[in-house]
């Protein structure tokens, strides 16, 4: 059974023990938490799969140490064989490094080509590795005391929803995992913006996430691809983070067509037709106690609500979308709604792509 620490000084290095032995430990980042082992130990690569029952053509994200950070990040993971300068040409570095300096330590992460110093169990065999410096306290004091970059995917099983609090890392893997670091609630509660920066200087978006497409443009100069289906066929990249299903609650979940405000009877109906006596339902925005009992009136049924954010921050909205998501399946409810979410900005897209997933789960 997981034992959840506080980050005191000896439970960082009980936890670094741990890693250094080959074991996997829970760890807070500022997005959501990870499942971290050393990358180096392919024992410690393999648990991480086995934990999570993750398949392996997924590859992991690989979090660095801050001291990156203090001469040019690029040439840093470069003496450290990580990733392979050479393959990159001149523009695929400027653009690269502006990225590291601009968004590291931070909830960016950046696929490069790697060498052979990184296991390919890590990577699930690609050329290329998904690196990233991560902001929080307590993971950077864990990769300092275990002295190796960790592979970290996020602490849930596979395809389930992101965890954002120790609890959540024990209720996924508890049974699996000996300890559990805790760093309190994750700040941003959405996993990293994942790039990936080609041989010749192209930028692709791989995965939406708190870092938007417009800042990641503004420091590259150039405007990026989004990584859509065909795209990622094309780059041999079948990576769930890009499935369509993924981060889902056990219970099935329907977006709605539109917010509840604006819903009419006959949708509302339809939709809940097969529904038991209770259901679940995800606002945007505004009071959940309101807009509940409208949709209790509209579908007949007892209706379990929450908001995102009340004020309609959405920045708030995405530090609560799955920690929301998660006490709604444990709610009862045998069929969950959603109100779409329909922002502009960059983390709006980010939580529409992860509902979107959470939605399209069979
Ligand atoms: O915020 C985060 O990124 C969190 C925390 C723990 O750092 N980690 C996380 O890991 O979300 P995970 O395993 O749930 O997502 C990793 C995803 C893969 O599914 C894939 O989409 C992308 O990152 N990825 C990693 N390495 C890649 C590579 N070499 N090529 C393409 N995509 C890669
Ligand atoms: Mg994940």
């Amino acid at each position: 059974m997981a034992r959840i620490a506080e980050p005191s000084y000896e439970n960082l290095h009980a936890a670094a023990q741990l890693l250094r032995k080959g074991e996997v430990v829970g760890m807070p980042t500022e997005t959501v938490y990870g499942l971290a082992g050393s990358v180096f130990d392919e024992s410690a690569l393999a648990r991480i799969f086995a934990v999570k029952e993750r398949p392996t053509f997924d590859p992991l994200i690989v979090h660095l140490g801050s001291e990156v950070l203090m001469s040019e990040p690029l040439v840093a993971l470069a003496k450290l064989e990580l990733v392979r300068l050479d393959a990159l040409n001149e523009l695929a570095r400027g653009r690269t490094g502006a990225l590291m300096r601009a968004f590291w330590p931070g909830p960016l992460t950046v696929v490069l080509p790697k060498t052979s110093r990184v296991p390919d169990l890590a990577t699930s065999g690609l050329p290329t590795v998904g690196l990233r410096v991560p902001r929080h306290p307590v993971a950077q004091a864990l990769i300092a005391a275990a002295g190796v970059p960790l592979a970290a995917p996020s602490a849930n099983r596979f395809g389930r929803i992101s965890p954002t609090t120790a609890r959540h890392v024990d209720t996924e893997l508890g049974d699996r995992i000996p300890l559990i670091l805790d760093g309190g609630s994750c700040a941003i509660g959405l996993e990293s913006t994942v790039v990936t920066v080609l041989e010749d200087g192209h930028v692709i978006l791989l995965r939406p996430g708190a870092i938007t497409r417009e800042s990641l443009e503004q420091v590259t100069g150039t405007p990026m691809d989004v990584a859509g289906k065909p795209y990622a066929h094309t780059l041999g990249l079948s990576a769930p983070g890009m499935l369509e299903s993924h981060y889902a609650p056990a219970r099935r979940l329907v977006l709605l067509p539109t917010s509840v405000s604006q819903l009419d009877a006959q949708t509302a109906l339809r939709l809940a037709q097969d529904a038991g006596p209770k259901i679940g339902l995800l606002l945007q925005a505004g009071n959940a106690g309101e807009l509940g009992r409208k949709f209790g009136q509209l579908t007949g049924r007892e209706v379990v609500a929450l908001s995102l954010s009340r004020e309609g921050d959405v920045a708030q909205a995405a530090r609560n979308l799955f920690s929301s998501l998660r006490s709604l399946d444990e709610s009862g409810a045998t069929l969950l709604f959603a109100e779409p979410c329909v922002g502009q900005t960059g983390l709006a897209h980010a939580i529409a792509d992860r509902l979107n997933r959470a939605a399209a789960k069979t």
